[in-house]
């Protein structure tokens, strides 16, 4: 048994499934406590404590809400280019410095360089912090692009797994550039994308629960994507797209189409695009602390809303377009740049983030039975975490009902 009280703001939607359009009225409990028994949340509630226990947290007035899931990552990468991004300060786009030979391509190199110790090495650290933001997260492959590389990516997130706490959820993403050896023979890479060889080991050796591609000018197109997911959906992967988020191709409709559980970015999503994913219940994934990093912008998040689709908010951490590991900063910009409210912003980083990996019949909600991963804020409110942006205030991170971060 174990109690957390005093709690300032307990963060409870009035919901109880996932995913939900993000505006939902909430129930939110001040002046709070929550029982934790075996790892799962027994009760919860307002007034007296039930129990005196000798082990309580205290959250000194604190809020308490649901482990932060980060629905959209890269982590595993080697490699920096703050030159791109010194570049971009000066004028230049995320999408001319790709054609120019920059982009994907150089983390694709410094990836292929690297061994699988190294990986893990660079991932740790990452981890680490991410972890001190309150988060557990999914993380692509895509910077191997070749049979070797891509399998060390994902053995490299199943190796992470017994070296720290987060839970980790991985997606293969071969089709997330073309790479340089394959310039004048597409197919020949797509079928290595889509090859018993590699789609079908990864499956058999459940390395990815999730098959993702880069459906985009510079990636692949709408047919190749198609391709890939299909193929993925016979090996049991469930697809994620990168959509609508350089051109408006229809990735969105192919999302639909092929019943993908997200289709994700966003930023260029057309009417059409909108009512498809609505239709289909596909679950739309908003990166816009990528939009902020690359300075382009941001995904109509309202306009989505208003369509009825549930959003997730994400970091897309990653060394080219969206090198932010804080989750909560990324929860900040959701609130002045997409004009969502803290509450929608944190749905879409707790609940629906958890339907978007499939977790939600054990994570993403203060419910009784749900596992208990909490994160215990020093701020009083969920409103007053996020308006103060960029300061880390997680004073506590709680997994299974075990204390596996405290800030020092
Ligand atoms: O999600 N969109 C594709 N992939 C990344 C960019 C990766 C990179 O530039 O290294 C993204 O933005
Ligand atoms: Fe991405």
């Amino acid at each position: 048994m174990r109690l957390i009280h005093n709690i300032g703001e307990l963060f409870i939607p009035d919901v109880t499934t996932a995913p939900v359009v993000n505006d939902v009225p909430l129930s939110s409990l001040r002046d709070a406590w929550l029982l934790i028994e075996e790892g799962a949340i027994e009760d919860f509630g307002t007034g007296s404590v039930p129990v005196s226990e000798r082990d309580a947290i205290d959250a000194q007035g604190g809020a308490v809400v649901p482990g932060l899931v980060d629905s959209h990552s890269h982590l595993v990468f080697a490699g920096t280019r703050e030159d791109e991004f010194v570049l971009r300060s000066s004028g230049k786009s995320y999408l001319e410095i790709a054609k120019a030979g920059g982009g994907i391509k150089r983390t694709v190199a410094a990836v292929r360089a690297a061994s699988l110790d190294e990986l893990v090495d660079l991932a740790l650290p990452r981890l680490a912090r991410m972890l001190a933001n309150g988060v557990t997260l999914e993380i692509k492959s895509g910077y191997g692009l070749t049979i070797e590389a891509e399998i060390k990516m994902l053995q490299t997130v199943q190796r992470l797994r017994d070296l720290q706490p987060i839970e980790l959820v991985a997606t293969y993403l071969g089709a997330h550039t073309l790479p340089p050896e394959y310039r004048s023979n597409r197919s020949a890479y797509v079928d290595l994308v889509m090859s018993d060889e590699l789609m079908g080991r990864v499956a058999e050796e459940g390395l990815a629960e999730f098959c993702d591609v880069f459906c985009e000018e510079t990636a692949f197109t709408l047919e190749e994507c198609r391709r890939v997911l299909e193929k993925g959906k016979d090996y049991g992967l469930a697809s994620k797209i990168h959509a609508d988020q350089i051109t408006q191709m229809g990735a969105s409709r192919l999302a639909a189409e092929v019943g993908a559980v997200t289709a994700e970015h966003l930023e260029h999503i057309d009417d059409s695009g909108a009512k498809a994913l609505r239709d289909a219940k596909v679950i739309a994934g908003l990166m816009p602390g990528c939009s902020f990093y690359l300075g382009v912008p941001q995904a109509p998040a309202r306009r989505i809303l208003r369509e009825g689709i549930p959003i997730t908010i994400a970091t897309d951490y990653n060394p080219g377009s969206s090198m932010v590991e804080s989750l909560p900063l990324v929860l900040s910009i959701a609130c002045t740049q997409l004009k969502l409210s803290p509450s929608e912003a944190l749905i879409g980083a707790t609940l629906n983030a958890a339907a978007a990996l499939r977790r939600d019949s054990r994570i993403g909600f203060v419910a009784k039975g749900m596992e208990a991963d909490l994160v215990v804020l020093d701020a009083p409110s969920v409103d007053q975490w996020l308006y103060q942006v960029g300061r880390n205030a997680v004073r506590t991170v709680l997994k299974k009902g075990r204390v596996v971060y405290e800030k020092p």
